[in-house]
């Protein structure tokens, strides 16, 4: 892997703007998701190619459920489609597989094709990719609060007591645990805002925000992205 400084370890995308990128073509919706699976193999590529240590996608929010019956069932199936279609790559790029989000509500055919890639490449040791799936921020934050409450409980029951909170701690419960914060941020289609995605997670990320609607987005575009990211200055918090 590149140990260059420069090149960020994890890197997370919104992918936003498959809608308008189909509407303005004058196709359905569905239309956009599809040609943003390119965009997502491209994407996937060029992380391999850079040596990153980690690619996170936001491929569908807690909140993305209220949208139309058909354009979530789509985006399912859709899913379904190119986990089988991409097992291949992941083999031939040791790939690790990996999906994080509320997981009870994905269909089951969905389920049983993650549990099978993410079991399959489970012992690959280059670049992770993590697809998030019915993820939100918030959600990921009451969770972890909620499991750390439980294991409070079950431990008193037990006359016993568990460490108390900090930072370190409570990241252990987040559904993220053991993945290091994203070094960078990437959104397209010229929205600019975070749309309660990886909220603990994202407290000193870099944010790189371009016009470039999702199914356009090429690994020229990637490229720009870590170009910008070169030329920060990541302070902490602290003077330097
Ligand atoms: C946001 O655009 C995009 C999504 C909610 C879905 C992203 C999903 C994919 C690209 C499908 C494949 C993913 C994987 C990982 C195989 P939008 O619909 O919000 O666009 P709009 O803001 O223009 O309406």
């Amino acid at each position: 892997m590149t140990e260059n400084a420069d090149v960020p370890r994890h890197v997370t995308i919104i992918m936003d703007g498959n809608g308008r990128w189909a509407r303005q073509k004058g196709g359905e919706r569905l239309m956009g998701h599809r040609n943003g699976v390119t965009s997502v193999r491209e994407a996937c590529e060029f992380a391999v190619e850079k040596g990153l240590g980690y690619l996170s996608l936001y491929a569908f929010s807690e909140e993305n459920w209220n949208r139309p019956k058909e354009e979530v069932e789509g985006l399912m199936a859709l899913m379904v489609k190119s986990i089988l279609e991409e097992r291949e790559t992941f083999r031939k790029n040791n790939i690790r597989f990996r999906v994080i989000g509320h997981r009870e509500r994905l269909p089951e055919d969905l389920l049983a094709k993650i549990s099978m890639a993410e079991e399959e490449t489970a012992g690959n040791t280059g670049l992770t990719l993590i697809v998030m799936l019915s993820y939100s921020g918030k959600w990921d934050i009451v969770q972890a609060a909620s499991r750390y409450a439980k294991a409070a409980v079950e431990a008193a029951a037990r006359g016993e007591e568990i460490p108390a909170l900090d930072e370190s701690l409570f990241s252990s419960y987040l559904s993220t645990a053991g993945i290091p914060d994203p070094d960078l941020m990437i959104r397209t289609s010229g929205e600019q805002r975070i749309s309660n995605y990886m909220l603990w997670q994202c407290a000193y990320t870099e944010f790189y925000f371009t016009d470039v609607l999702w199914p356009d987005f090429r690994k020229s575009d990637f490229a720009a992205a870590l170009e910008a990211f070169s030329q920060r200055d990541r302070r902490y918090g602290k003077i330097k």
